[in-house]
């Protein structure tokens, strides 16, 4: 079954060529694209969509959420916004209303928040584990978030709950946590801040799980300066999450990891992506990423929602493109790039070169997943023009309309 989707005023592709069609047309055909070009050259098709003159985009890959939680934690928001600074130990209130959760509940609860997430462009994205914090209730999370999400993060790392040694917890995260977690996950995090893990646990929790064979990605130097972006760096992670607060000696080792990679051909060796997050920096009262000083630097950025209960409850890819741009100095390519092709780089899914077979996402080119967002405007300018706005008018994924 093929769909020519026609009449698209602007087709921002994210494609190596960094190509914007204006007029153009795309055929969907089963689960992936099977061609892009002027909408008067367009091939025949078994259905036709009229796009209307509206500007498309590749769905959102989202690198970088927390769906699997329970509870609530307006208190702390309030505080927060009353004065009070983030501190990780919120995080202790969600693992408890998670562990109190029954199966059910909780599968129901992520699969709302994917729902929503979806019916905003989002077309792909990453979870993680974080709020079970014990053997069995991040093993139950994790095989959860596995049956929602297209990529799993172990993150047992998160926090160090309360009355536990954190050598002991440590001891545990590297051991038989992450031996039950993984049949579910790809990717292992670590929180590496002060109040969470240190570069001594961190390091061992990532070396430990690079050792079973996970992916690494961090969550570094989101409260102040610290080990984090080194840490990442140095161990070979696909990204490094939150960066406000990096030394030129971060933003240096950044575009470093980046010099064995061909931008242009989109090959080489993957260097360490810095994926800023600006909902959680806003929500946080942070001072925002330094996406602007990262890009000229040379390092891969992506924007991800870090949809979590505490310090980002939002899944809007748009609010953080419309933001980035905003407020980060981000041109409108350079934003939905980084929201596209950015987190398909921190996912390592910009390329089809899965040994599983799997599709390329965050970006439209023929033989990628058909993952698509027609927004409600003749350009992609009017997610930063009109922010705020619900923008988005139709979403395919993997070939399917969602929306
Ligand atoms: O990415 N930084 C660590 N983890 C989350 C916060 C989780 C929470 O406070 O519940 C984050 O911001």
């Amino acid at each position: 079954m093929s769909t020519l989707i026609t009449n698209i005023a602007e087709l921002m592709t994210q494609d190596l060529e960094h190509r914007v069609l204006k007029d153009a047309a795309v055929v969907v055909e089963g689960e992936r694209i099977s061609w892009i070009g002027a909408a008067a050259d367009a091939p025949a098709a078994d259905d036709a969509v009229d796009a209307g003159g509206r500007a498309m985009l590749p769905g959102w890959v989202d690198s970088h959420s927390h769906l699997l939680f329970a509870g609530d934690r307006t208190a702390e928001f309030e505080a927060r916004m009353a004065g009070e600074a983030y501190a990780a130990g919120g995080i202790a209130v969600t693992m408890d209303a998670t562990r109190a959760t029954s199966d059910f509940d909780l599968t129901r609860l992520a699969m709302g928040r994917v729902a929503e997430a979806v019916s905003q462009g989002t077309t792909y994205l990453e979870t993680k584990t974080g709020y079970g914090l014990d053997v069995e209730h991040e093993a139950r999370s994790a095989r959860i978030a596995s049956t929602i999400a297209d990529q799993v993060t172990y993150l047992g790392a998160h926090l160090v709950p309360a009355g536990q040694d954190p050598e002991t917890y440590t001891d545990l995260v590297c051991g038989p946590m992450l031996a039950a977690v993984r049949p579910y996950v790809r990717w292992a995090d670590v929180f590496c801040e002060e109040g969470a893990f240190n570069a001594e646990q961190s390091r061992r929790v990532l070396v430990a799980c690079r050792d079973a064979g996970l992916g690494l990605r961090v969550h570094g130097n989101q409260l102040g300066e610290g080990p984090g972006v080194q840490l990442a760096v140095e161990l070979g992670a696909a990204s490094v999450d939150h960066v406000n607060y990096l030394a030129a000696q971060d933003v240096k080792a950044l575009a470093a990891s980046w010099s064995g990679w061909d931008p242009a051909a989109g090959v080489g060796e993957r260097g360490t992506v810095a994926t800023c997050l600006p909902a959680c920096d806003l929500s946080t009262r942070q001072p925002l990423a330094p996406a602007r000083e990262l890009l000229d630097a040379g390092v891969q950025v992506a924007l991800a929602s870090n949809c979590n209960p505490g310090t980002s409850y939002t899944s809007s890819m748009a609010f953080c493109v419309t933001t980035a741009v905003l407020q980060m100095r981000l041109s409108v390519h350079e934003a939905v790039r980084a929201a596209t092709y950015g987190g398909a780089l921190a996912l390592h899914k910009e390329t089809g070169r899965d040994a599983d077979g799997e599709r390329a996402v965050g970006s439209i080119a023929v033989g990628h997943r058909a993952d698509l967002h027609l927004l409600n405007a003749p350009s992609a300018t009017h997610l930063a023009y009109r922010p705020g706005m619900p923008l988005t008018y139709a979403v395919w994924r993997a070939g399917t309309r969602e929306r």
